[in-house]
């Protein structure tokens, strides 16, 4: 654990050293849980954002985009329960004076008991080798089976806690489970209170024209408003889906882990309309349908996995969110939910206008149900960070970091590298690049040594390192190195855009899920 919180904080220095991530305001000395994306940052983002805005749009003939603004009528919150419930349980340590989410600090401690099963688990793996059977040994091997019970016993008292809306009784967990400050390592807590996370603030000039107006904390509900607009406008019949990006806003209690929980963030929502009785269908479809998304990526199947939600909410028959191994631990990364006719109900009853879909094949109109697809963009953002970076060791006692990007994502895909800085080299690397600029993002290097700008290249994520030397000029052939294997091959420069088009192309990838 230690080794990978080491590994984290490596990976957050290269984002920021890279130009991938920046800390806000970071001349005034940050601000609190907002970042900045830099110059490679930017396009990485992207990059995710159009693999998710095609994979949603192109590929769904039934599915839509929109931009709904992040001003919305108050009225819209106080429908959508988020006025009144959108809340954490935080507590404060008087020692440490740090404030956190009791919910939290109780997960982290099933986390622990997790962690404990699982070496002791591997230790098992190791003595017995090849003829392990690791279901066998979880189910009788008897310090295994204490630290279960102990979890289970956890998980349902904390389940039935926040089923229950019980916050005395979170505070007793804490307490009975013995769960200290990080920081102070005490064990003086404060009460469990709530804690409502949007952000307010005032629309209008005038003082009796003001009215209080809220950052959308969830880019969904400027779906749900429009469902009418666009079902009537886009003649759509159900089932059908509307697809959103923008930003959100949450005055979350604790933030931490870098961009994994962020002040202000940006989220990928699509909300998918479908008749009663039919959402659960939908909901496993689109289970499967967003796992292959991530899975595309090749970012490694075995760092998925779903968790089903503890706490259902009082209006959804179904939930889950797909986890991604980050070096902190198994977290969301997106949520899956099935939320009935919940939203759209709600906000014909607080608008007064009717939200209803005419099924022409049932001939009756109905309200009809919803499962959504959220995912976190800078969750996403972070996954294919954490999980491409690497610090190689090379032959001869080098070094290298690269970052294995999936190709079609990567914010740079070739680099154009004249040898040297002479004898018409800039010049043909210059007119290579005049072509290939109009299809790939490109650059062009030819600042220090050719070991080194490959290793810039790396530090990034480039694919390509196109080197132009001598020969170039007789023959018009490159060196195209490629960034994994770091292997160099000569290629004719008219194959460059067919070579590097094939290996980075977005359709490609969409290709894989059909
Ligand atoms: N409309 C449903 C909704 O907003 P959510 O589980 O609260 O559901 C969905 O959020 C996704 O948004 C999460 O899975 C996560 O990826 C992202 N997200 C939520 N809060 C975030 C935060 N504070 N910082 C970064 N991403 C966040």
């Amino acid at each position: 654990m230690a080794q990978n919180e080491d590994v984290f904080k490596k990976i957050v220095s290269h984002a920021k050293e890279y130009g991938f991530v920046f800390p806000s305001s970071d001349i005034y000395d940050g601000l609190g849980a907002v970042y900045d994306y830099g110059q490679n940052g930017v396009e990485l983002k992207n990059n995710i954002k159009r693999y998710w805005w095609e994979a949603m749009t192109l590929l769904h003939e039934n599915i839509v985009g929109i931009d709904s603004a992040i001003f919305m009528h108050p009225m819209i919150w106080k429908a959508s329960g988020h006025v009144d419930a959108f809340n954490d349980p935080l507590i404060d340590n008087r020692d440490s004076k740090k404030r956190y989410r009791a919910d939290v600090l109780i997960e982290d401690q099933l986390a622990k008991i997790d962690e404990k099963i699982d070496k002791e688990v591997a230790k098992a793996a190791k003595r017995f080798g090849e003829s392990f059977d690791e279901a066998m040994f979880r189910q009788t091997n008897p310090r295994v089976l204490e630290y279960q019970g102990k979890r289970d016993a956890l998980h349902a008292r904390f389940e039935a806690a926040l089923n229950a809306n019980d916050l005395a009784e979170l505070k007793q967990i804490i307490l009975d489970e013995g769960i200290v400050d990080p920081i102070s390592g005490t064990r003086n807590w404060t009460d469990v209170r709530q804690f409502n996370l949007m952000f307010k603030t005032q629309m209008g000039s005038s003082s009796d024209s003001t009215m209080d107006v809220y950052l959308r904390p969830e880019t969904a509900q400027g779906i749900f408003v429009n469902f009418l607009n666009v079902q009537k406008t886009g003649r759509m019949r159900l089932p059908f889906g509307i697809a959103q990006i923008g930003k959100a806003f949450r005055n979350e209690i604790v933030a931490r882990q870098f961009i994994f929980r962020m002040r202000e963030f940006e989220q990928m929502e699509m909300q998918f309309f479908v008749r009663p009785g039919e959402e659960l269908k939908w909901f496993d479809v689109w289970k499967k349908t967003r796992l292959a998304w991530h899975k595309a990526l090749g970012l490694g199947d075995e760092k998925y996995r779903f968790h089903d939600h503890e706490k259902l909410a009082h209006y959804a028959n179904a939930a889950t969110d797909i986890e991604f191994q980050m070096p902190f631990g198994f977290k969301e990364v997106e949520g899956i939910h099935s939320r009935t006719n919940f939203d759209l109900s709600q906000h014909e009853k607080f608008s007064g206008k009717k939200i209803q879909y005419f099924d022409p094949e049932l001939n009756e109109s109905y309200t009809p149900y919803v499962i959504e697809t959220s995912i976190g963009v800078d969750r996403m953002f972070l996954s294919v960070m954490c999980s491409s970076y690497e610090e190689q060791k090379l032959e001869g006692g080098d070094t290298r970091v690269v970052l294995h990007l999936p190709k079609a994502l990567a914010p740079v895909k070739c680099a154009v590298l004249p040898l040297v800085k002479k004898d018409g080299l800039p010049e043909k690397a210059r007119e290579i690049m005049n072509v290939l600029k109009f299809d790939f993002a490109c650059r062009y290097d030819e600042k220090d040594s050719v070991g080194k700008r490959y290793r810039r290249m790396d530090a990034i994520g480039t694919p390509y390192c196109i080197t132009v030397d001598g020969q170039t000029l007789d023959d018009n052939t490159v060196t195209l190195r490629d960034r994994d294997t770091m292997e160099q091959e000569r290629v004719p420069i008219a194959e460059l855009p067919a070579r590097i088009g094939e290996a980075c192309s977005l359709n490609n990838l969409l290709k894989k899920l059909g």
